[in-house]
Parts: structure tokens; C-alpha cells; sequence
């Protein structure tokens, strides 16, 4: 149950950033919606905690192995999210969002083959 919500949020934010992403380099007046920028917060923060709570329930260490390779794949999401919607040119939101993308493919290859390096 808790495994089957975080994965249907990990598909969400994928979903909601890529369309966010898309407004943000078409300037579009949609993602100055209140509901566009509050949506993101609670689906990762749930994404987050359900994460937690799988780790807790399953004792899996945060600091080691995969999990702690999906914490630093989580902070580079972030950070390349931040560039895609913030950066002043299209050229660096453009390496935003492929940075983010690239990111959260690798959260997701390491999520399902529990490899650090998922080839
Ligand atoms: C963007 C962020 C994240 C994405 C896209 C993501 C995605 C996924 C996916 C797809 C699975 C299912 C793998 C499978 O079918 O076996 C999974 C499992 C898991 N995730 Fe995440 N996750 C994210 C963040 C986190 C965080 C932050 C934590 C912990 C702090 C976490 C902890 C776990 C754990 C412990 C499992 C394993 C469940 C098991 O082995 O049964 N995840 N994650």
C-alpha cells in the first residue's frame, strides 16, 4: 500500500514537472496558477514521506547503498527542477530540465534495480 502510493506520486511529479516545465519555456500565464505552484510541494513532500516511511519499515540505511544513491539523485532533481523554472535564459532552463530528467531517470533505473550504477 505504502509502496504503490509512493510510486504513483513518483509518476505524478515526473507528470507535473515535465508539464510545468513546458509552461515555464512558453511563458505561459498557466503556471502562475496558485494551485500549479502549491500541487509540487505536497506531491513531493508525500513522495518524500512515504520514501521515509518504506526505509523505516523495511530498516534500510539512508547513508549507504541505493537509497542513499536515490537521496543524491533527489538533490540533483531538485536542484535542476529550481533551474528549469527559475534560470533567466532559455538555454539554462533548457539544461535544467534535461539535467532534472536525466536525474530523475536515474532515481527511478536505481529505485528498481536497488544498483547504485543501474546498467
Ligand atoms: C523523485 C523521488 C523518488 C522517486 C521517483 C522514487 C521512485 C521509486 C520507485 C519507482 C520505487 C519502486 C521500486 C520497485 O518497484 O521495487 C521506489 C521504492 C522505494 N523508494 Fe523511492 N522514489 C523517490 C524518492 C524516495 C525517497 C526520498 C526515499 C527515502 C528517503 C525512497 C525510498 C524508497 C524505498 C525504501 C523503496 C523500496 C521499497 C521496497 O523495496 O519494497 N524513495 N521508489
Amino acid at each position: 500500500m505504502l509502496k504503490a502510493l509512493h510510486i504513483a506520486l513518483a509518476y505524478l511529479t515526473v507528470a507535473g514537472f515535465i508539464l510545468r516545465a513546458f509552461w515555464a519555456l512558453s511563458d505561459s500565464p498557466l503556471r502562475q496558477q496558485k494551485w500549479v505552484k502549491i500541487a509540487p510541494h505536497v506531491v513531493d513532500t508525500l513522495l518524500l514521506a512515504m520514501g521515509v516511511a518504506l526505509a523505516v519499515q523495511l530498516s534500510i540505511s539512508p547513508f549507504a547503498g541505493w537509497l542513499a544513491a536515490k537521496l543524491v539523485g533527489l538533490l540533483a532533481y531538485i536542484g535542476f527542477g529550481v533551474l528549469t523554472m527559475r534560470a533567466p535564459s532559455r538555454a539554462l532552463q533548457a539544461v535544467g530540465l534535461l539535467g532534472a530528467l536525466a536525474s530523475v531517470g536515474y532515481i527511478f533505473a536505481v529505485a528498481f534495480t536497488r544498483q547504485i550504477w543501474p546498467l
